[in-house]
């Protein structure tokens, strides 16, 4: 494989972010409904958008966070990424957020499909795992419908602005998810994986 990393699916595609992508970003990121959960936000100034876009090659190089716009005929819809790596043990932390009119479209569904693909059948990722705040029902949900199992709470783990949140931590195995809807999904890995984010050692 070569050039730059590409995940396509029957819907979507998931690609590296480019400087023209900050715009749309800063308006699905401005939403504080969007934001709720997560430990940044909401956007209130598209610098912190072009910022965000602009440190993205060094987290990758730096093995901090592989992260793509979730892509539809040429729209983005949100973003999705990997961090957290445990690369001894194979394992990375999968987290997705979309603008909220694509909330219940199966975009998100579809953008888990593609991300598992690539970590499954690309980087060698024995332990997806996932955190999602306790009282975020509709994400915890969303996982459990495409196959993650819920292991426990964390208590006081993820903090946004001056507000702590209990979380919920899961996981999918290589072999659930073989079994389960997200490997249904037809997906094309085109380009290559960054090196320092396949796990064979
Ligand atoms: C989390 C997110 C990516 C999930 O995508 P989504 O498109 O909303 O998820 P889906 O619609 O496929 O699945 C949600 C499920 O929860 C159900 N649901 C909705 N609200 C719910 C609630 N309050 N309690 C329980 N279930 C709920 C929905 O009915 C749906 O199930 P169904 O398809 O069987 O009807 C999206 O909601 C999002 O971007 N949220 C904001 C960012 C965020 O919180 N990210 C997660 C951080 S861990």
């Amino acid at each position: 494989m070569s050039g730059e990393l590409e995940i396509h699916g029957p819907t979507l595609v998931l690609r590296y972010p480019v400087p023209g992508d900050a715009g749309r970003l800063f308006e699905l990121g401005s939403d504080p409904e969007t934001t709720r959960f997560l430990s940044w936000g909401p956007y209130t100034e598209l610098a912190q958008a072009e910022r965000f876009i602009e440190g993205v090659p060094g987290s990758r190089e730096r093995g901090e966070e592989l992260g793509f716009v979730v892509e539809r005929d040429g729209e983005a819809l949100g973003w999705t990424l990997f961090n957290d790596v445990r690369s001894r043990d194979r394992s990375v932390t999968i987290g997705t957020w979309l603008g909220k009119q694509h909330w219940g479209t199966g975009v998100n569904t579809e953008s888990k499909a593609l991300m598992a693909a690539l970590a499954f059948k690309a980087m060698g990722v024995e332990r997806l795992s996932v955190f999602a705040a306790a009282s975020n029902d509709r994400s915890r949900a969303a996982l459990r419908k495409v196959g993650f199992v819920e292991e426990g709470v964390l208590r006081r783990f993820n903090r946004h602005g001056d507000e702590w949140f209990d979380c919920m931590i899961g996981s999918i195995l290589p072999a659930e998810y073989e079994a389960g809807p997200l490997a249904a999904v037809a997906s094309e890995i085109r380009g290559s994986v960054p090196d320092n984010w396949v796990f064979n050692g």
